[in-house]
């Protein structure tokens, strides 16, 4: 039996409890066999149990569909049916007619929902089929159950209890298409397994015909096998899932490291860019190495999380250095602040970086010695990238090499160490770290050329930094390195390369010149090899959907916008 002061971790208190809550465990054809608390149905391999998925449409043909919150053990932040969970060991609901079920539901759709028991009492609830299935959340949680599909019409008012539910929306045809298909704002958004179940074989054969589908009734158990949580019918998306998936977890495990300093002001400072936007690769690269080399684990969450707070105070440092005053869209820390404390909130987050890898339970003790080291020569790295960065601004003559030579100090010693030490985690062979180690190194590269490129080409709201930075600091850019030797007059970049300022048009008329001079396109050439290289690496891994993953994040470097 799991032991719930063991497992749950730092979750939220409410959801914690209720786990506590007996599910009644069910044989292939739904008969009650027996009870198990709400944790060991889903943790681990879990065990089968019954569970009811309400699906509610309004009198115009609307169906109410819920996003779960992010505070849900299960599935946080997943869209799915009106309302789904599960009947309790209780007089009023473990029966083995259909009135249990509706007991349960009535009791949920008032918890979730806060529809009064005594207006759901006078609905209709139609059982329209069974299903079973499972889907694994993560390496510890598992949803495995045989759900009761219930569909009912009704009008009603809301009053969501927010521990269980993000929002709801009342969805007409065309959008429900829209959900399923994936497209237009659902576009990064992850729908549950079983509503997608219930869609396809409950739901779709007679919609938008109401009556048809609350008439319907199949008296099969379908049985759906093994989900998984990506949408089978939204291709290329893998990615947009696999990071919203693990985003929350490192999310809650940078807050809780960061939560570490107590004085008010810096702990103000060192959180202040985690609220500004942030694409969190280093947070979720080492994860997602360990999946794809297999044996993904906690503590690939508690890596991610390290090296992320310490790439933030690099960033912070960096717009010191830069300066420039603004990251993330936000007031960069030294302006929201001011320099000293922006300089000593870095200097926490970095030693905060190190203590949450040593204190990890989930980190042997040879590891964590591999990855201090691993990590201490990665900001040593990076520290010389940024002095070479700042001294090339001054340098008579800088090459192609010495630029390379910086970038894969300032940028991608970081991806690389992400993916080397997310590969250790996983206990994989010398080759396959060595080949990880490649993999970061190349991705890195490309990522830091076109992060150069977008600078100039990309507008300061969607860059969510100072567009055109390094045109008027002087940065010696790859495009400028490129440009300079070309020969050529180039007088409108001239004009602004480390002047220190320049008005839009200015920069505009500028790239026109790095254009010209062919300057843009040799550096995304330059990318372009690198993301080759790249490819190179993950071709030679055993091949799984988290390799896919990978490959969709290598491509991403050359099409990112931010
Ligand atoms: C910014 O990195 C620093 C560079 C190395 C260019 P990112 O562009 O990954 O920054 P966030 O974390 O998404 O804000
Ligand atoms: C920053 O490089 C690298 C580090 C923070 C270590 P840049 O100065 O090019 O990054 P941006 O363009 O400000 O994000
Ligand atoms: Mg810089
Ligand atoms: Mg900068
Ligand atoms: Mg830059």
């Amino acid at each position: 039996m799991a032991d719930n002061n063991n497992v749950l971790g730092n979750h939220d208190s409410t959801q914690e409890e209720m786990m506590n809550e007996m599910c009644l465990l069910v044989n292939k054809m739904d008969e009650v066999i027996g009870t198990k608390s709400k944790l060991d149905c889903h943790y681990g391999i879990g065990d089968r149990h019954r569970a009811f998925s309400v699906v509610l449409f309004d009198e115009s043909g609307k169906m109410i569909v819920q996003q779960r919150s992010n505070d849900k053990i299960t599935f946080p932040s997943v869209w799915a049916n009106t309302c789904c969970s599960h009947p309790l060991d209780m007089i009023s609901e473990n029966t083995q007619d259909l009135q249990g079920v509706i007991n349960a539901a009535i009791r949920k759709l008032e918890h979730e929902l806060g529809i009064p028991s005594k207006v759901t009492k006078q609905w209709n609830f139609n059982l329209v089929g069974k299903f079973e299935y499972s889907c694994r959340w993560d390496d510890e949680w598992i949803e495995r159950e045989i759900d009761h599909v219930l569909v009912v019409q009704a009008n009603t008012d809301v009053d969501l209890n927010r521990n269980e539910i993000e929002k709801v929306l009342w969805l007409d045809e065309s959008e429900i298409n829209e959900m399923m298909l994936g497209t237009g704002k659902w576009e990064n958004e992850v729908i549950a397994p079983w509503f997608r179940m219930i869609w396809e074989h409950y739901l779709k054969p007679n919609y938008p015909n109401i009556p048809m589908i609350l008439g319907s009734k199949s008296n099969e158990i379908i049985d759906c096998g093994e989900l998984v949580i990506s949408s089978n019918n939204v291709p290329n998306n893998s990615l947009q899932e696999a990071l919203m998936v693990h985003k929350n977890k490192v999310e809650d495990e940078i807050m809780e490291s960061l939560s570490k300093m107590e004085q008010v002001r810096l702990h103000g400072a060192m959180t202040h860019l985690f609220s500004g936007g942030g694409k969190r690769y280093r947070a979720i690269l080492p994860r997602l190495v360990g999946e794809a080399v297999g044996n993904a684990n906690k503590g690939h969450y508690t890596l991610g999380a390290s090296i992320e707070i310490i790439h933030n105070f690099t960033l912070i440092h960096d717009d010191i250095i830069d300066q420039d005053p603004i990251r993330r869209g936000l007031d960069a820390v030294h302006v929201a602040y001011d320099d000293a404390t922006a300089i000593n909130a870095g200097d926490a987050m970095l030693a905060v970086g190190f203590e949450i890898l040593a204190e990890s339970k989930d980190i042997s003790g040879k590891n964590l010695r591999y990855l201090v080291t691993a990590i201490g020569e990665m900001v040593r790295r990076v520290a010389e990238g940024q002095q070479e960065d700042i001294e090339f601004e001054d340098r008579e003559i800088v090459t192609e090499d010495d630029y390379i030579a910086m970038i894969a100090g300032k940028t991608s010693a970081m991806f690389e160490t992400c993916a080397r030490t997310g590969a250790i985690l996983s206990d994989a062979s010398t080759d396959i770290v060595k080949n990880m180690a490649k993999w970061g190194l190349n991705l890195g590269l490309c990522f830091q050329l076109m992060d150069d490129l977008i600078d100039i080409t990309g507008d300061t709201k969607t860059l969510g930094k100072p567009a055109g930075s390094d045109i008027v600091q002087g940065k010696m850019t790859l495009i400028a390195i490129h440009a300079k030797d070309s020969g050529l007059e180039l007088p409108n970049f001239n004009k602004v390369f480390g002047k220190l300022k320049c008005d839009d048009l200015s920069l505009k008329l500028a790239v026109e010149d790095l254009q010209k001079s062919g300057s843009i396109e040799y550096a995304r050439n330059k990318a372009m090899y690198h993301h080759e290289i790249a490819h190179e690496c993950l071709n030679k891994l055993d091949q799984n959907p988290q390799v896919d993953v990978l490959r969709e994040l290598t491509d991403l470097q050359l099409t990112r916008i931010n």
